[in-house]
């Protein structure tokens, strides 16, 4: 399957509104964001477990990254509930269940083989950090070469400046609504800004956002400009 696999290609999609699909497990259901290959697959989904449900073991060989958006999401590393950030490296492998269900976001066969990190993020205990501008905050979650990954949180009213993606930009509404020039983003949007796309983003009444830059191949030489966080 190849769904919104042209990396170059802006996507706005509201996942609420997306339908939930089957997976091989039952209990299971995933909404696709985008896809390429079949079962095994470079691939961004929503996910749903079912209380009581599990999905096969399995291992990761593009790795895994993981936001746990409600519920509790476990495996043999622990129980981790809404807020969690987990990175499972290339290589790696579980078997994942969730007692009483969750929602969690899940990249797959994203990372680079090096990018060896293990990581387990209770974001709703961990501290914000200033931002670029008056209003916004970071929660730092991950760094690997170009790539970065963060939680930023938009007081009402806060604008940041133009900027460029050079290496592309992912986001996940989380509460709230995020805009910019090209629209008006509440809870459960996602957006894909392809490498090179440029915005003025801000937030009339607030917001939380997951944010990824800089993982998306660039195809065109970089251009000058101010870089990044929303
Ligand atoms: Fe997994
Ligand atoms: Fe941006």
């Amino acid at each position: 399957m190849e769904l919104f696999a042209d990396l170059n290609a802006r996507v706005v999609l509201d996942t609420t509104e997306l339908p939930w699909s089957p997976s091989p497990l039952p209990g299971v259901e995933r909404r696709l964001l985008d896809r390429s290959g079949g079962e095994v697959a470079r691939a961004t989904s929503i996910v749903r477990y079912a209380p009581g449900s599990s999905f096969a073991a399995h291992s990761h060989a593009g790795g895994e990254e993981i936001l746990v958006l409600d519920g509790t999401f476990s495996d043999e590393t622990g129980d981790h509930p809404a807020g969690t950030y987990l990175r499972n490296p290339p290589g790696s492998s579980h078997a994942p269940f969730s007692a009483e269900g969750c929602t969690i976001l899940v990249k797959l066969r994203q990372m680079h083989q090096a990018d060896q990190a293990c990581v387990r993020i209770q974001t709703r205990q961990s501290a914000w950090l200033p931002g670029l501008v008056p209003g916004l905050a970071v929660m730092p979650l991950h760094q690997f070469g170009s790539e970065q990954v963060a939680l930023v949180r938009w007081a009402p009213g806060t604008m940041f400046q133009p900027h460029r993606h050079l290496g592309g930009e992912e986001i996940l509404v989380l509460e709230g609504v995020f805009q910019d020039e090209a629209g008006t983003y509440p809870a459960g949007s996602w957006l894909r800004n392809p490498p090179g796309s440029v915005h003025s983003p801000w937030s009339d009444q607030g917001c939380t956002i997951w944010v990824k830059t800089g993982h998306l191949p660039i195809t065109e030489p970089p251009q000058p400009g101010p870089v990044s966080a929303g």
